[in-house]
């Protein structure tokens, strides 16, 4: 897949993605990006790009005859041509698979006060926004859209199961992720997540996903399935079935009322501190994961995990 940016500031965009791993994936030939200085096209000995808007007003329009030249240097047959525009399209996950199935993708950046209105009426196939905010150009849009799309590329991820599990990718979002060190200023991880039980990991994963979701962000949300009764009573029978490690921003374990899911805390969900008190929940208490006495089932996990910190 090939990528050609159109831009008046080529310098802007060549160096993030030149690094990380989307400079590993290009430098492995997994993609390919040109960056162009539609300046090139410029009229006249100081190569004009732009000039002042009919009918009146503040700023400069960048010219349609500048910008018609540069991306006949670039169009293919086959080319997807997108105008970062604060009007476009909004781009989510799913606009960045489409393009990803294609072969190649020309992304045109405006600055000042936007591009003539007749390169969207007659040269682009989409016009594409990444949120409804101005910036001062394209050059950052132009590069969320490369990332989002090369990253899901064949080979540019070291591991390409992060794809399948990521936020947007499965509906909602993603379960959160911890690593070492299993504890940090008295911050606990999820229990669940050293038992060792694949089985328990994967539920626990999946409604902590489902909680997050609905904390998070409810418009994702799917409906909830409905739980068979008998596997409910057996759940408040065994009292465990991992809900009871379903992440608050102080670890509080979830108590066994909340084990059929009606009760989870999901109001606290990954809240940031800052977002529980706009939300007016008070800050949380700081030492409530220390005072939980870990179980001994969970002292065993413990002793077990110790030796590989
Ligand atoms: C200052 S903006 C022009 C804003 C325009 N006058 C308006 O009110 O819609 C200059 C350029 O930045 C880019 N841009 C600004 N905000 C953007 C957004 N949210 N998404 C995509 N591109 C954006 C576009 O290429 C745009 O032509």
């Amino acid at each position: 897949m090939r990528f050609d940016v159109l831009t008046l500031f080529p310098e802007m965009v060549e160096g993030p993605l030149s690094t990380s791993i989307l400079g590993r994936g290009r430098e492995a030939g997994l993609f390919e990006v040109g960056c162009h200085d539609l300046r090139a096209h410029g009229l006249g000995r100081h190569k004009v790009v732009d000039d002042t808007p009919y009918g009146g007003g503040s700023g400069m329009v960048m010219r349609v005859d500048v910008v018609d030249a540069a991306l006949a240097t670039v169009r293919r047959p086959e080319s997807r041509v997108l105008l970062t525009e604060p009007s476009g399209r909004r781009f989510d996950q799913a606009m960045a698979r489409e393009l990803a199935a294609c072969p190649h993708v020309v992304i045109i950046c405006g600055h000042y006060e936007g591009i003539d209105a007749r390169v969207r009426e007659h040269l682009v196939d989409d016009c594409v926004s990444i949120g409804d905010y101005v910036l001062t150009g394209g050059e950052y849009a132009a590069m969320v859209i490369v990332d989002a799309v090369a990253r899901l590329l064949p080979g540019v991820l070291g591991n390409e199961g992060s794809l399948a599990e990521e936020s947007f990718t499965r509906p909602g979002l993603e379960y959160p992720h911890y690593t070492r060190p299993r504890t940090y200023r008295g911050w606990e991880i999820p229990e669940v997540l050293v038992s060792g039980n694949h089985g328990r990991v994967a539920a626990w994963r999946e409604e902590a996903a489902r909680a997050r979701t609905r904390a998070i962000r409810p418009d994702l949300a799917l409906p909830e399935p409905e739980a068979p009764p008998k596997s409910r009573r057996a759940a408040r029978r065994t009292g465990n079935d991992g809900a009871r490690d379903l992440p608050t921003k102080a670890h509080t374990v979830a108590t066994a009322a909340d084990l059929d899911g009606s009760a989870l805390p999901t109001e606290s969900l990954d809240a940031t501190p800052g977002e529980a008190l706009r939300r007016g929940a008070g800050p949380p208490p700081p030492q409530a994961a220390h005072d939980a006495a870990p179980t001994p089932q969970v002292r065993a996990t413990l002793d077990e995990d110790a030796p590989s910190e």
